[in-house]
């Protein structure tokens, strides 16, 4: 791997995909792309596009948080890029997010987490439920407590993915569309893969960005031990008069307001395998949890309602980096996909290009998995 006019052959585009050969193709890459649907389809479309790493930090993930945080860091730039080159607004909104308590128990735990979130260093502030108001006012009145997260941002993943499929064309890289592919066949040289209707594609590289398909690729020996967690979400149309500017989000539901005038409430997390049903379950507990802490959305019209499927691996972070030989991972990226975008476009597109993998990179490989494969053998 070293030239920038070799040939790459992405599996999977999707914003991670899409945002990769975007990156080769305007570097002189030849890029090929395919996907078993539409370009930017599956959980790209279905995600509410919040760039959150402090909102979302979990306790046992401070490695990830580090990544989550350096890819928000290179998202304005990221952004003015793409619409420099592509000329499409791909809404970057910086107004910053709310994190609040309806109650005494979810005051209790979002005190746990502002805690965790002090000790980690992390920029946010307690507020309470009032002081919130005041600053939103479309917050519910009577709300135990708030996070103030002025860091965490928002950006509008479909419009996102629309530019990076110009992008991706205006250089030259090719998207196959409804072209599923069945198999990889790994190669240090001439890895290939092999579509569903049986045509064999020779590249330099492989990458598989598939997403929670990502497993279901013949020709990896279970190096990508990823599944899919289901997520429903509804899309609903703001009004003159709802006027929410912050991403809020609430013990059961986040409310995320769009430029474009939608307002995406979600998500339920089930792992039910592949069925994208959107279920009357999923709705009730995306409206109920919304309507707990934005009450004006019951006023609002109902776009549509959608399911995807987020790719979790094991320890639920991203696997990026070699996989076979000419195979490199890029998926895994559970609920951090479009926050992840930039840092895995640039960091795979470099490896490919110089075979060089980076300390961001490097402890999210898929050889981690081989290790506790191992490890629980001679247990
Ligand atoms: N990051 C939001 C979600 O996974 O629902």
């Amino acid at each position: 791997m070293s030239h920038n006019n070799q040939r790459t052959l992405i599996v999977g585009a999707g914003i991670i995909g899409l945002s990769i050969g975007w990156e080769l193709a305007r570097s002189g890459g030849r890029v090929d792309l395919f996907d078993a649907g539409e370009a930017g389809g599956g959980a790209s479309q279905v995600a509410a596009g919040m760039l959150a790493p402090d909102a979302e930090l979990e306790f046992e993930e401070t490695e990830l948080h580090a990544l989550n945080a350096e890819s928000r860091r290179r998202w304005p730039s990221f952004a003015a890029d793409l619409e420099a080159d592509t000329g499409t607004d791909v809404g970057l909104r910086t107004e910053g997010t709310f994190i609040v308590a309806d109650d005494r128990d979810a005051a209790e735990a979002l005190r746990r987490r502002y805690r965790f979130q002090q000790d980690q260093g992390l920029d946010v502030e307690w507020w309470s439920g009032d002081e919130a108001r005041a600053r939103e006012s479309f917050l519910a009145p009577g709300l135990s407590a708030a996070i103030w997260s002025p860091r965490d941002h928002q950006v509008d993943n479909r419009a996102v993915v629309e530019a990076l499929q110009a992008g991706v064309r205006k250089h030259q890289g090719r998207l196959h569309e409804n072209t599923p592919i069945k198999a990889v066949e790994p190669d240090a040289r001439r890895p290939a893969v092999v579509t569903a209707a049986g045509e064999r594609v020779e590249g330099d590289t492989v990458v598989v960005a598939a997403g929670a398909w990502s497993r279901s690729i013949d020709g990896l020996d279970g190096a990508l031990p990823i599944r899919p967690v289901k997520g429903e979400a509804m899309v609903l149309s703001t009004t003159p008069t709802f006027d929410l500017r912050h991403v809020v989000r609430g013990p059961e539901a986040y409310v995320v307001p769009k430029n474009d005038g939608r307002v995406v409430v979600g998500a339920t997390a089930e792992e039910k395998g592949f069925n994208d049903d959107v279920t009357a379950g999923g709705l009730y507990e995306n409206l109920e949890g919304g309507w707990e802490v934005v009450p004006g959305l019951l006023d609002l019209a109902v776009d549509c309602t959608c399911a995807s499927f987020r790719p979790a691996s094991r320890d639920n972070a991203p696997v990026l980096g070699p996989a076979a030989p000419g195979v490199v991972a890029a998926t895994g990226h559970y609920r951090h996909g479009v926050l992840l975008t930039p840092v895995t476009a640039q960091e795979i597109a470099r490896y490919v290009q110089t075979g060089t993998l980076s300390d961001w990179v490097e402890p999210f490989q898929p050889a981690r998995f081989d290790t506790v494969s191992s490890d629980i053998a001679r247990a």
